[in-house]
């Protein structure tokens, strides 16, 4: 299955990823964890992605869609992915649409996880993710560690990300509505949507989304 997965920044994206990749046995392809692990690494790219990153800004579109390309071929991501994150625009969801047609492929289906904007802050300001895995993600009271900066998976140490200050949350959500928003209608127009509600516990909305998933599948 080629599925991508929309939401607002802190809709859960990533967090719900994490259980739909390990239960439809797919690839999870996060371009935002892409980004932080190539800024980790110090490597070139993550040097042209980190400035934009911190602004709440999109990174440039021509080094995105090649990073995801490149990722996008690997062998695990041959016969389907779960795509977070990417694409993030118009420009970005036409390039993927190409890249899969030139392979014979298309999407199957486009999982909008809806959330108020209030909640979406309220979930970012808490977020704590793992630096030895970004699947380990936590909320400091929603979804809080047993030991406090701790891991429950893997013991590894919790940090904030750069970009979860109020400031540059802000710009994200109006990047967001600017950029990102339109793609759902793009998708729409090929009868790709399926809305959920992203309200409720983290395993309420893993029910809701594989239930929408089967009924697509
Ligand atoms: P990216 O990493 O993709 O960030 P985002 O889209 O802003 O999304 P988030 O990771 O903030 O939120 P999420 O929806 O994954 O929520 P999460 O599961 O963590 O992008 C970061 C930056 O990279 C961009 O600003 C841009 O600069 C760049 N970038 C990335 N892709 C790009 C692209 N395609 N083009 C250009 N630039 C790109 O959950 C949030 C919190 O809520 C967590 O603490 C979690 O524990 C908690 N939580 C989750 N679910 C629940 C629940 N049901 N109940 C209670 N708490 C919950
Ligand atoms: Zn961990």
């Amino acid at each position: 299955m080629r599925i991508v997965l929309v939401g607002l920044p802190g809709a859960g994206k990533g967090t719900q990823a994490a259980y739909l990749a390990k239960n439809l046995f797919l690839p999870h392809i996060s371009t935002g964890d892409l980004f932080r692990e190539n800024i980790r690494q110090g490597t070139e790219l993550g040097r042209q992605a980190q400035s934009y990153m911190r602004a709440g800004q999109l990174v440039p579109d021509e080094i995105t869609i090649g990073m995801a390309r490149l990722r996008m071929r690997q062998p695990d991501a041959v016969d389907g992915f779960l795509l977070d994150g990417f694409p993030r625009n118009v420009f970005q969801a036409e390039s993927l649409d190409q890249l899969l047609k030139d392979n014979g492929d298309s999407l199957d289906v486009v999982l909008d996880l809806v959330l108020p904007q209030e909640e979406a802050v309220t979930r970012i300001a808490g977020r704590r993710v793992c630096r030895d895995d970004s699947s380990h993600l936590f909320h400091v009271t929603y979804n809080a560690p047993h030991e406090p900066g701790l891991c429950d998976v893997c013991g590894g140490e919790l940090y904030q990300r750069q970009d979860d200050t109020e400031e540059t949350v802000r710009k994200r959500l109006e990047v967001f509505d600017r950029d990102t928003s339109p793609i759902t209608a793009y998708y729409r127009l090929r009868n790709l949507v399926v809305g959920i509600s992203a309200l409720g516990s983290v395993a309420e909305v893993t029910e809701r989304s594989m239930v929408a998933l089967r009924e697509r599948g």
